[in-house]
């Protein structure tokens, strides 16, 4: 079979995906994957944004924003940041868009390392169905009659959508141990570059240091 990746783009190959898994789910609700935008990055003619080449301090360190946005928008591996996260309005619905941070690439870069708690407005869900199943994932817009949750066990997330009748208890997740950030296979200088990218650089002039 001649691979079809050349001639289906992201979002047909991600619909046929979810066809095939909701082939397979049951008869549950369909699944489906999560595909950021991968087409476009920032410095394209469509966004504003154009990061700099030039280091900016991260604590000790020091990282290329450029290059935090390349590996931002890396559209070869299931694990950039983009898959969960959008700049702009680019990327995946999972996290928070990123373009407004109002944080120094030195407190990105802490927030990055460190196990933290999950944020209001991400409730991480261990739902526990009727038949024995099991979701865990971060909630997703829901109704009376369905909930929907971003499964990330894996990645690229899936969304997942149970009926509220098949649900026999709900519990909320403390910490965010199921996308914990610094589990994902990037080495310190990307998390630097990573956070020289989302960090704004005025604060960071007035936080940071040079080595
Ligand atoms: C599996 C999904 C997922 C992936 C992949 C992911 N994130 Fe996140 N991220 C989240 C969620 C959900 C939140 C919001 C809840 C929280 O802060 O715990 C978040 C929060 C953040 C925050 C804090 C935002 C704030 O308002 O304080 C930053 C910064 C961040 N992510 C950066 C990144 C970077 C950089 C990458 C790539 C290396 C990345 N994330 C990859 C899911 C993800």
């Amino acid at each position: 079979m001649p691979p079809f990746r050349d001639d289906l783009d992201a979002k047909s190959r991600a619909e046929i995906i979810a066809y095939v898994l909701w082939l397979s789910s049951d008869g549950r609700l369909p699944d489906t994957i999560v595909a950021g935008d991968t087409t476009e990055g920032p410095g394209t003619s469509s966004s504003a944004v154009n990061p700099s080449a030039q280091p900016v301090a991260v604590g000790r360190g020091s990282g290329i924003p450029a290059r935090g946005a390349v590996l931002f928008f890396d559209a070869t591996k299931l694990y950039s940041c983009r898959i969960c996260h959008s700049y702009g309005g680019k990327g995946g619905p999972v996290g928070p868009d990123l373009i407004d941070m109002e944080k120094t690439p030195l407190q990105i870069y802490g927030g990055l390392i460190q196990a933290g708690r999950s944020a209001p407005g991400f409730p991480a869900l261990s739902v526990t169905l009727h038949d024995g199943g099991r979701i865990v994932g971060i909630q997703s817009e829901s109704t009376d009659d369905v909930l929907r949750v971003f499964d990330v066990s894996s990645l690229p997330p899936v969304k997942r959508s149970v009926r509220r009748s098949e649900i026999a208890h709900i519990a909320a997740i403390s910490d965010r141990g199921i996308y914990e950030h610094a589990t994902l296979p990037f080495s310190k200088q990307d998390l630097i570059d990573l956070s020289a990218f989302l960090g704004k650089q005025s604060a960071a002039a007035r936080g940071g240091s040079h080595r």
